[in-house]
């Protein structure tokens, strides 16, 4: 192996401690196709790897067909587990519906949608992205999506928290 070529997976790894070891809630979430899934939540933040981009690709039905070695490092699943799987699979409780409601309409009209958002890994462990969607054109058409995501600060995260613990509290009353 060329020394020269960095391996992440050599210089990131996953913390070994157990998500037993922090307060768990399991959530019962209906995705917008009718999906229920029931995951972990721990409230615990993973790391985010620094200076890493975290990049995806889904299709125009949201299902994920390219993820980076980041992505599948920080979800906690495998590649094989996420290719094919609607991008929800990562979707964390605490983010509010509108938020995706908006990054959809965006780049369905064919613009580019920036925002923050918290992610849910396999183990109930989560990380913040500061995300940059956009349509991918072929041909005049788009033909899919790609979201490239970069670290968020720590002050944009306790202000998100602050402001999607709002949005969430709105749609609950709606
Ligand atoms: C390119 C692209 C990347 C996306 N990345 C994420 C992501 O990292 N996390 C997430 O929860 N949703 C992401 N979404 C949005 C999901 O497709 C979905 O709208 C969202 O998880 C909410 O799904 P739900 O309303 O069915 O629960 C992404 C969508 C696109 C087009």
């Amino acid at each position: 192996m060329n020394n020269a070529i960095h391996s992440f997976s050599r210089l990131f790894k996953r913390p070994k401690e157990q998500p037993q070891t922090y307060k768990q809630k399991i959530h019962d979430v209906i995705h917008y196709d009718g999906v229920k899934r029931r995951v972990l939540v721990t409230q615990k933040a993973l790391p985010y790897p620094a200076g890493e981009l975290v990049i995806s690709r889904v299709d125009l039905n949201g299902l994920i067909t390219f993820a980076n070695e980041s992505f599948v490092y920080l979800s906690g699943y495998s590649l094989a587990e996420l290719i094919g799987k609607p991008h929800y699979v990562v979707r964390h409780p605490d983010m509010p519906k509108m938020v995706f409601k908006s990054m959809w309409a965006t780049i369905q009209a064919g613009k580019k949608w920036r925002g923050y958002i918290k992610n849910l890994c396999k183990d109930g462990t989560h990380y913040w992205v500061y995300a940059t969607v956009i349509p991918n054109y072929r041909g005049g058409k788009v033909v899919s999506y790609t979201s490239v995501r970069r670290q968020a600060s720590a002050a944009k995260i306790s202000q998100m928290e602050a402001d999607y613990q709002v949005m969430r509290e709105k749609e609950a009353r709606q």
